[in-house]
């Protein structure tokens, strides 16, 4: 018999979900039956992402969030559990870089990178955590069974790569911050990972492989390619699957061998 996994019943709520990563993220889970709750600013894009996930047989809501947003994360995630039923599997993938050297970046910099990628992670999971942890306390015996909270870090959070240390700060923090997560919450039943992908080619980074710095760096890794968004497809299943019940602050470099 095939190995196979099926996510049918279970809810992901997945953030930055209007391009690259996030979309792919949310595509794949729904292929694998996941209902998946779309989640970003732009809601045109997610509309139209949930138009093609339909016309591909899976079941998939829009929500409005800004992860800036103390309020809008609170929001976004109480709408997502009345629409769609409590949330199983937080894809934690929003995120914003710039390119400037350390001695460029300015305070507004620093917090445009951080209130996203570090604050912006952080609150979000904390409010899906919340929800999940009241289930577990609440349930009864072996029906709750169990939450899993993919953070999406970077390689950049486990080597520094010049041009862009503040982007690189923020998310060697959500590498720690997964592990933080899994020592408090794997208790209820909670398993929280990180991937960190190396140079994956979506809209953070588009246009910059067609520069020579681009044209430079792509010559500098391992096998002189950058990924491709599908390139993660078994790893995001894998870890939002019941399979990975033994995997618990997990951190996951798919960079094809660059921080090694
Ligand atoms: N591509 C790579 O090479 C690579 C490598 C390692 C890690 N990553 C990480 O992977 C994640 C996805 O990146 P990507 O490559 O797919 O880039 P992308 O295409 O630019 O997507 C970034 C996503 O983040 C969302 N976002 C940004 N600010 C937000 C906010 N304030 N509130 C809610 N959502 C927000 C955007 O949605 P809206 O604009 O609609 O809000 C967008 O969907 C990021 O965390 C990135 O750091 C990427």
């Amino acid at each position: 018999m095939a190995y196979s996994i099926d996510l049918s019943g279970r809810i992901a709520f997945v953030t930055g979900a209007s391009s690259g990563l996030g979309a792919q993220f949310a595509r794949t889970l729904a292929r694998a039956g996941a209902g998946v709750v779309l989640a970003s600013r732009r809601i045109e894009k997610l509309k139209e992402l949930r138009a093609r996930i339909e016309g591909e047989g899976g079941d998939a809501h829009v929500v409005e969030l800004d992860v800036t947003d103390h309020d809008s994360i609170k929001a976004a995630v109480a709408h997502a559990e009345t629409e769609m039923g409590s949330i199983d599997i937080l894809v934690n993938n929003s995120g914003v870089s710039t390119t400037q050297r350390l001695l460029d970046v300015q305070p507004e910099d620093y917090d445009f990178i951080f209130d996203t990628n570090t604050k912006g992670a952080f609150f979000v999971a904390q409010e899906v955590a919340r929800r999940m942890i009241a289930r577990a306390q609440g349930a009864a015996p072996g029906s709750f069974t169990g939450g899993r909270i993919i953070n999406i870090a970077s390689m950049a959070g486990l080597k520094v790569l010049p041009q862009i240390g503040a982007y690189c700060m923020s998310k060697a923090a959500v590498v720690h911050m997964t592990r933080a997560m899994a020592l408090e919450w794997g208790r209820y039943g909670i398993n929280t990972s990180a991937i960190c992908p190396g140079y994956i080619d979506t809209e953070i980074n588009h246009r910059h492989w067609e520069t020579e710095q681009g044209k430079k760096l792509l010559a500098m890794l391992p096998r002189k390619r950058v990924g491709q968004p599908q390139d993660l497809d078994a790893l995001i299943v894998m870890l939002a699957s019941d399979q990975s019940h033994f995997i618990n602050g997990a951190i996951i470099a798919a960079d094809d061998g660059f921080a090694v």
